[in-house]
């Protein structure tokens, strides 16, 4: 597999889940195991630019993909815009939902400019480029964060978006 553009060769158990191969084998720890039953979203990457629960998924399915992780996205001099503006929002607290909430957003902003239907949003014209903070709750709603840093992450997300 393809992970944060680099090609990786994995001889994992074939009952690995993705989430395990990236934290265990190839060392990126920057994404979260929560429930580890997709309840939670803190284990979200991105497959082929899709946002994805990794502990629902087997290492073994993505030999061909492209896989970013949050480590993928920015570094510490260029943050992603996601990143920058979770910082200045102030959108977390403990930190720890933080990696799967910036890339379900990175994943989410794309589903929505590619015109992607949400119930918040039936009736609005697409594809467009900033969703309503409804339609970004909705969007968002398989990330949980139990600070309850939800309006700041809200916020996060619409000062990107615009
Ligand atoms: Fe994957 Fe919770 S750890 S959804």
């Amino acid at each position: 597999m393809n992970v944060n553009e680099r090609v990786r060769q994995l001889d994992v158990d074939p009952r690995t889940s993705l989430l395990d191969a990236l934290r265990e084998h190839l060392r990126l720890s920057g994404t979260k195991k929560g429930c580890d039953h997709g309840q939670c979203g803190a284990c979200t990457v991105l497959v082929n630019g899709r946002r994805v629960n990794s502990c629902l998924t087997l290492a073994v399915m993505h030999e061909d993909d492209d896989i970013v992780t949050i480590e993928g996205l920015g570094d510490p001099d260029h943050l992603h815009p996601l990143q920058r503006a979770f910082v200045e929002n102030d959108a977390f607290q403990c930190g720890y939902c933080t990696p799967g909430q910036i890339c379900s957003a990175v994943g989410m902003l794309a589903e929505v400019a590619a015109g992607w239907p949400s119930h918040a949003t039936a009736d609005v014209a697409s594809p467009r480029i900033a969703p309503t903070d409804a339609e970004i709750r909705e969007r968002m709603s398989g990330n949980i964060c139990r600070c309850a840093a939800y309006p700041n992450i809200v916020a996060a997300i619409r000062d990107t978006a615009r």
